[in-house]
């Protein structure tokens, strides 16, 4: 039996990563059609997931969320979806590919609404012991290149937010590129190319999985 992989797709709005994403997998399906190959994305994956996303990033509350309960939501979504999707599948040598993890945690709660990298990661410590990345793809374009490309998608809270929100998400990012948390499995993606050559060097980046 092959063994599985957890592949995770990072990045600000906009950066062309879900697409990228099910690309990878109907790719995959299609050159690899015994791999079992997953697609799931956070918050979400599963029933349970599903409906706490739909609170923590709906636009329909009128009352503020407070920051902390913010990243507990997404942090309960996580510990939810890592157990009930990601590590029985990679358990069974599945191909999982992932629309974000706890990096985005800690770019957009630790660094957007500046809880703090070791705030976010307390929250979660427990939601991933679960399961490890063996990828983090971060695709990375300038925000206000993301910004523009998200202002066409069906809005969540957070893309309504402004331009110096993304600049710090932005920073969240590098930050944790550097951390010894994602040494060996972070890989950053200059997504500001072609969608075919982001995609070429995604696959190069996968290789090992295969
Ligand atoms: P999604 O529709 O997946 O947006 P995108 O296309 O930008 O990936 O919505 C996820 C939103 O939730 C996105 O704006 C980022 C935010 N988010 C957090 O703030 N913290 C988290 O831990 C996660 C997983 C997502």
């Amino acid at each position: 039996m092959p063994r599985g992989c957890y592949i995770v797709f990072e990045g600000v709005v906009g950066t062309g990563k879900t697409t990228q994403s099910k690309r990878l997998v109907d790719d995959l399906k299609q050159r690899y059609p015994e791999r079992e190959i997953i697609w799931t994305r956070e918050p979400g994956g599963d029933e349970v997931a599903e409906a706490i996303r739909l609170l923590a990033q709906g636009p329909s509350l009128a009352e503020k969320m407070d920051p902390i309960c913010e990243a507990y939501l997404f942090a309960a979504a996580r510990a939810q979806s890592l157990r009930t999707v990601v590590r029985p599948a990679v358990e069974r040598g599945a191909l999982v590919i992932a629309d974000r993890n706890v990096m985005s945690s800690i770019a957009f709660q630790g660094f957007g609404r500046e809880l703090g990298v070791e705030t976010v990661l307390a929250i979660n410590q427990i939601a991933i012991e679960a399961c490890r990345p063996d990828f983090i793809l971060y695709l990375e374009a300038p925000p206000e290149v993301a910004m523009m490309r998200a202002q066409d998608k069906l809005g969540d809270k957070f893309e309504s937010l402004d331009a110096s929100f993304f600049t710090k998400v932005a920073k969240g990012y590098h930050t944790m590129s550097q951390h010894p948390w994602t040494k060996d499995i972070w890989h950053t993606i200059d997504a500001n190319v072609s969608i075919d050559e982001v995609y070429r060097r995604i696959v190069e980046v996968v290789k090992p999985c295969l």
